[in-house]
């Protein structure tokens, strides 16, 4: 695998919602390797769902071309659904099934075999550690396994590319833990990574690079180490307060 290659390529993004004025994104420049786990990170209404969205096609931008794998996200967004995972800030499960239902039921969605589909539900089950709970309603579950399911929900497609939309937001030490763990596999498997955060710890030990979002502004793009380095400081925390004069907590 080329670890180098371009797999995701975006030129002067723009978001401007209908009946605001203000720009949600602007002028947004940035390359992803092939391999990579990219992490946008900023703090809230900084723009990371927003580009997020418009990267895995969920919303048009304003402004802008995006580039996945050599395909115009314009004219080839069909092609381009295939090769991509999404995992939404917002959970989409059926409280009424179970675990093992919603996943199947996911799965067959995104055109996966029964036959396949079965026991890739049940391996991935057993990667995020809930295989012991996969025959319980999902409704029943605490908001870390909720999350952990609806991370398997994207994956089973084994897409080359996977989206995710604050993953590890409101869980718990122990469910953050199996989902970074598990999110570092993937990756290790060949899966590029695109996540959004806004826990600067968390994207400094986990990222290739990163960006930091501000106000819609990309104002750092970079290896967490060189972009440490090249302003002589310690964390990614640190960085954010130097570059805007405020904690991201703000
Ligand atoms: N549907 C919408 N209509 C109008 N404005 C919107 C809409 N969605 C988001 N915005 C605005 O766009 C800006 C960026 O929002 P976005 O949701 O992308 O931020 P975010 O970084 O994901 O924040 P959070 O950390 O809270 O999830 C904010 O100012 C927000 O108010
Ligand atoms: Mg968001």
């Amino acid at each position: 695998m080329n670890e180098k290659a371009v797999i995701i390529k975006v030129k002067g993004l723009e978001k401007k919602y209908p009946g605001s004025d203000a720009l949600a994104i602007n002028q947004l420049d940035m390359e992803i390797s092939k391999g990579e786990i990219f992490g946008l990170l900023g703090p809230n209404g900084a723009g990371k769902t927003t580009t997020i969205s418009i990267l895995c096609g969920l919303m048009p931008s304003t402004e802008g071309t995006v580039v996945i794998d050599g395909l115009s996200l314009q004219s080839d967004k069909d092609r381009i659904k295939k090769l991509i995972g999404v995992v939404p800030q917002d959970i989409a499960l059926y409280p009424t099934l179970t675990a093992t239902e919603n996943l199947m039921f996911f799965g067959q969605m995104a055109g996966v075999n029964t036959k396949t589909l079965r026991p890739r539900v049940a391996e991935y089950l057993k990667r995020f550690g809930l295989f012991e709970r996969r025959n319980d309603r999902v409704g029943n579950f605490s908001g870390g396994m909720k999350r952990r399911v609806n991370l398997i929900a994207g994956l089973l497609h084994q897409p080359e590319i996977l989206f995710l939309d604050e993953p590890t937001v409101g869980v718990d030490v122990h469910s953050r833990h199996m989902i970074l763990e598990s999110l570092n596999e993937f990756n290790r498997g060949g899966t590029t990574i695109v996540y959004t955060s806004h826990h600067l710890n968390e994207a400094e030990n986990l990222c290739t690079r990163i960006g930091v979002i501000d106000h819609g502004h990309l104002i750092a793009l970079g290896a967490p180490k060189s972009l440490m380095e090249e302003h002589s400081l310690s964390s990614l925390e640190e960085l954010f307060l130097h570059l805007t004069g405020r904690h991201l907590r703000d």
